[in-house]
Parts: C-alpha cells; sequence; structure tokens
C-alpha cells in the first residue's frame, strides 16, 4: 500500500534522506514513486515503476530546498501512471501533496474545483487537494490555515503530508491511515511507517485520528482539529534497523522463515511460567470472556480459525470471520470479545470490523504485531506477538508468532485441562522449528513439483487453517493456482479437481479419528493418482500413500501446525524461488492493506 516520508532539517541530504526513506517503504507495494522539496518554489520529480526509475529520473531533474515528502503509490484512482503518481500539485505549482487512503467525496470537490476554474492533471482523489489549499491560499490564508481548511473539507480515510513554497515546513494530518513522526537531533521525520526514518532514529511520536502536525526547522508541534496543541508521548522503537536488512539471505521472506525460532522465544519471553504451568497476559487483566468473535484477513484469518479453534477446546464458544464480511453484516455479539488479528495493526477491514463491534459495545482486544498501531490504540486491549519487523510481502514468521501468541491468550483466559503439556510443547517450539529449518527436504519436493498446474493443501481440525495458509503462500508468491481445503470437504466437490497433474499436500498429526479420517481422504487421492506429499508427525500410515514424507516430530497437535506450516512455508518458497518469482513483491499485492 502507499507509503510516506517527509523530513525537516537535513539540508543538503534532504533528497537523498527522501529517496532512501521510499526504499525502506518498497516493502509495502507499490506501483510509483515521487518526491517533492519546497524551498521558494516546489520542485519535484515523480514516476511510475519501481524506486530506481524515479533515481534515473531524478538525475537530470533540479530539485531545490531542505524540506521534503515522497511517497509510494499502490494505485487505487486512476492507472500506474507518471501523471498519476504523487507527489500532486496545484494549478500554480506551489503546493505539493502526498496522500494514503481514499478520499470518498473527490468527485463532489473536484466538480466543484473545476467548476471555478482549476485544471486537474491525474485521475486520483488525491489532487482535490493541493488544489483545495491553492484556494484557500488565495483568499488570504497561512499556509498551515489553507492546508487546515483543506483537510476539513475532505471525507474518507487519509495521512496527508503537503509542502507550500516560500514555508520551510512540511505540514501533515491524519484519519484513518498511520503517520508516525521520529524525532533525531536537528531533525524530523513523518512517516506512514518507522521503517522509512529508522537507520536515522528511534524516537518516535504516533499521531492519532483528526491530528495535525507540523514540521519545520523550529522543531515540531502536534494539534488537535481545534488548533489545540496536544501534549504527546515519545516512544522508543526497540527493534534494530538491522532487521530490516536481508543479512545475507536472497530475499526477506527466508530470513523471515529463518527468524521465527527467536520471534517465537520473544513471543513466550516472561510469559510462561513453567514451574506454575501458567500464563501471564502482560496487563490485560482478567476478561474472562464467555464468547469470542474472531476479525480478521488473509493469513492473520488463518491464525484467527486456529485461535478460534483453542477457545472452543477450552469450552468457550468462538468463531472467526472474515473482516470484510462481518463489518457489513455483523452478527449478533451479545457480550463475546472481540479480537482482531493483524499482524499490522491498520488493515482497513479488520479496523471496521473491530470499530462496527465497538459501536454494538463489544470489547475488543488485538492480538498484533505493531505498538501504537491504529488497532493497539483504538481496542480497548492489546496482545502483541513481538514478531518483529516483517518487509517480505507474504506474512511467515508473524504467522508462527500469532498462532504461538493465541496459544498464551487461551491459556491465560480459560482453564484448560492440558494447560502443562501444552506449555511443554510450546517451550521445545522453537528448537525443533529450528531442527525442521536445517533439515527439511521442502526444497527438493518444490524442484519436483514446480511445474504442476495446480496445488491443493488439506487438513482437519487445528491442520485445517495450516492448510488453507500453505495454499495463500503458495498462490501468493508462485503465482499458480492452489487451493486449500478441509480434508472431509474434498470430496464433496474439489475431488473432481484431482489429477495425476495436481500436487495434494496433506497435514496428519497424531493418530485420533481426525488423523485416521484425513489418511482416508488421503487414500481418496491417492486413488486418482495425485502425487501425495504428507506432512506427518509419523503416528500413522499415511506414509503407505504418501509419495514423499515431510517430518515433524511428535508434539502436541497446537505447536505441530508451526512445525507443519514451517514445511509449508519452505515449500512455497523454494518453488516461487525456481519460478523466478518477485518473492518478496508479489505482484498486485501490498503489505499493509489499508482500502476496505
Ligand atoms: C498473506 C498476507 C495477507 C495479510 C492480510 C492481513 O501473506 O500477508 O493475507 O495477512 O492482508 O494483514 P494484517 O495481518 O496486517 O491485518
Amino acid at each position: 500500500m502507499c507509503g510516506i516520508i517527509g523530513c525537516v532539517g537535513r539540508g543538503s541530504e534532504t533528497l537523498d534522506t527522501l529517496v532512501h526513506g521510499l526504499s525502506k517503504l518498497e516493502y509495502r507495494g507499490y506501483d510509483s514513486a515521487g518526491v517533492a522539496m519546497a524551498d521558494e518554489r516546489v520542485s519535484l520529480c515523480k514516476k511510475s515503476g519501481k524506486i530506481e526509475d524515479l533515481r534515473d529520473a531524478l538525475e537530470s531533474a533540479t530539485l531545490s530546498g531542505s524540506v521534503g515528502i515522497g511517497h509510494t503509490r499502490w494505485s487505487t484512482h486512476g492507472p500506474p501512471t507518471d501523471a498519476n503518481s504523487h507527489p500532486h500539485q496545484d494549478c500554480q505549482g506551489d503546493v505539493a501533496v502526498v496522500h494514503n487512503g481514499i478520499i470518498e467525496n473527490y468527485q463532489s470537490l473536484r466538480d466543484e474545483l473545476v467548476a471555478a476554474g482549476h485544471t486537474f492533471t491525474s485521475d486520483t482523489d488525491t489532487e482535490v487537494v493541493p488544489h483545495l489549499i491553492e484556494d484557500a491560499l488565495a483568499e488570504g490564508a497561512e499556509p498551515e490555515a489553507a492546508f487546515r481548511q483543506a483537510i476539513a473539507r475532505l471525507e474518507g480515510s487519509y495521512a496527508i503530508a503537503a509542502v507550500v513554497a516560500g514555508t520551510e515546513a512540511i505540514f501533515a494530518a491524519r484519519h484513518d491511515s498511520p503517520l508516525v513522526l521520529g524525532l533525531d537531533d536537528g531533525a524530523t521525520y513523518l512517516a506512514s511507517d518507522v521503517p522509512a526514518f529508522r537507520d536515522f532514529t528511534d524516537q518516535v511520536v504516533y499521531l492519532a485520528d483528526g491530528e495535525f502536525a507540523r514540521l519545520d526547522d523550529a522543531g515540531w508541534e502536534v494539534t488537535d482539529s481545534d488548533g489545540v496543541s496536544v501534549e504527546k508521548d515519545v516512544d522508543t522503537i526497540e527493534w534494530d534497523p538491522e532487521e530490516t536488512g536481508k543479512s545475507g539471505y536472497d530475499h526477506y521472506m527466508i530470513k523471515e522463515i529463518h527468524e521465527q525460532p527467536r520471534a517465537l522465544r520473544q513471543c513466550l519471553r516472561e510469559r510462561v511460567d513453567e514451574m506454575a504451568g501458567t500464563v501471564d497476559l502482560d496487563d490485560l487483566g482478567d476478561l474472562s470472556p464467555t464468547g469470542v468473535q474472531f476479525v480478521a484477513c488473509g493469513t492473520s484469518y488463518h491464525a484467527a480459525l486456529y485461535g478460534a479453534h483453542l477457545f472452543r477446546e477450552a469450552g468457550i464458544p468462538a468463531q472467526a470471520f472474515l473482516a470484510s464480511e462481518f463489518a457489513t453484516s455483523v452478527p449478533p455479539i451479545g457480550d463475546a470479545l472481540v479480537i482482531g488479528v493483524t499482524q499490522s495493526g491498520e488493515t482497513a477491514d479488520t479496523l471496521s470490523a473491530l470499530r462496527a463491534a465497538q459501536k454494538r459495545g463489544a470489547r475488543t482486544l488485538v492480538v498484533t504485531n505493531t505498538v501504537g498501531s491504529t488497532a493497539a490504540r483504538e481496542c480497548d486491549h492489546a496482545f502483541y506477538i513481538r514478531a518483529g519487523p516483517e518487509i517480505g510481502v507474504a506474512a511467515s514468521k508473524t504467522f508462527s508468532s500469532q498462532l504461538a501468541a493465541l496459544n498464551l491468550l487461551t491459556l491465560g483466559m480459560t482453564n484448560s485441562d492440558d494447560a502443562r503439556e501444552v506449555i511443554n510443547a510450546l517451550r521445545e517450539l522453537p528448537g525443533d522449528l529450528q531442527r525442521i529449518l536445517d533439515e527439511s527436504r521442502a526444497e527438493d519436493v518444490a524442484e519436483m513439483y514446480a511445474d504442476a498446474g495446480a496445488y491443493f493443501f488439506i487438513g482437519r481440525g487445528l491442520q485445517f487453517p495450516v492448510a488453507l495458509e500453505g495454499a495463500l503462500k503458495m498462490k501468493e508468491i508462485t503465482y499458480k493456482h492452489a487451493e486449500g481445503f478441509a480434508a472431509g470437504e474434498l470430496k464433496h466437490g474439489p475431488l473432481a479437481l484431482v489429477t495425476s497433474e495436481t500436487p495434494v499436500f496433506t497435514v496428519v498429526i497424531g493418530d485420533d479419528e481426525k488423523a485416521r479420517k484425513t489418511v482416508g481422504n488421503v487414500k481418496e487421492v491417492e486413488a486418482r493418482d495425485a502425487p501425495v506429499v504428507a506432512i506427518t508427525d509419523g503416528q500413522t500410515d499415511v506414509h503407505r500413500y504418501a509419495d514423499h514424507v515431510l517430518e515433524i516430530p511428535e508434539t502436541h497437535e497446537r505447536a505441530a501446525a508451526v512445525l507443519a506450516n514451517a514445511h509449508l512455508q519452505l515449500l512455497s518458497y523454494h518453488t516461487a524461488a525456481k519460478l523466478g518469482r518477485n518473492i518478496d513483491k508479489p505482484r498486485n499485492l501490498a503489505k499493509s492493506v489499508t482500502v476496505e
């Protein structure tokens, strides 16, 4: 999704700082990029394509000033062209604006501005903003007041930053789209996400909805919608800039897959009392839910399905909903606790669902990776998965950490008969996972099936979300058709697609009734000549029907889900690598999806 960077106070390094910030936001997904700087005039350069294309264009551009803003655009209104790239300008070229989000009333504003004589040069919703600022300036408003007047006309979601000729300042505002300030000696940054300036500072201030910021040589100020100064907390970012580098790996995704043991240890650290067999849920207090509704999207939805299963096992009614469906047709909530699962904490669908739940009086909790995110601030409670920054667009380590965090949450909120057993399995999990990462034969399997036309993934119970996640990962980064099914559902239709050309990956854990039934389903696909790859702890005879086995050690089935998923992550990664895909930035996808 779109990214914003701004900086004041870096003198002749301003332009390099902006482009560096944009490169750090690349992981969010984008299709064009641009920068604008201000001194007596506003100068800008923007290009569709990659940051490299922008760099090339900058070689022949003349930008000047020690105040600037930059943007990576992920198209919503209008295709990815140079003209649609941000920053956008007014008719005089005295104002430049970058924007994340969607301005819902842009068409009526545009009609009004066109009728008043303004000329538009792009298809974007954003372009109304510089023209509104231009009008306010023409009526004699000071730049900051003109910016506020323009923002007051907008409906929708936005993080917006603007520069104005003759004013060495950045003006910014947020509503439903994140903005964070970075504070350094003599320099101030503004960004949609911390990695944009993390190389320069770890001191940050998160803007809240409805707040405005002004950055200039004198420093920074945050104000509310009435212009009254707001006292803000300064937070310290705990992760290292190094964590956002590739550390010698070919891709962020494989680096992040390998970071999972460490991420899991961080998630568990100081939260589990092994002697007492109890879990400490930070300062969540006693939530004692009588029912739980999860809302989430994509990979996080798969984690939510797993979480709902855990609550049900503990005797608490629980369901997982796709956030985009929940927000528009909210089912009765009663006094359920609504739990959002979101890595970024900024996913628009999930935020909408949580807000809809809050409107109906529900208590909300978010399980997230991102301290200071919108979800963390808006929900009644936040529980952090502590996975560290994830740059690869396809979620990997954050899924494992979500599963671990959801185990902690259920153990801390419910009385499980097998709490000790789960805690022991969680304690062993980082080590078991490390062994899988070191020894997995998933790359060999990927080599064998990289040319397959389609892939199917099946699992039952807790392994069903793992099958869904295996398929999602495969389709995201290989662009191949892949589907995950509840193992028992295969024979109700999808079996028609199964042939000798469609490898079926099956997760079979334990030797209970679920596992035995899944083996029965495996026999059904084997009888249709489909190649079978079993991810199993070897407790059933599934190997007799499988062409290949990816082993995991015997452990609690909750931990087994994380281990089985690691094989599937490696499988997708190596398949995508063999196909030469853009693994860290798959086509059409964005890391943080801030539109509904
Ligand atoms: C898949 C993936 C997405 C996200 C989804 C929700 O690899 O990353 O499906 O899981 O967009 O994002 P968050 O968790 O940030 O709410």
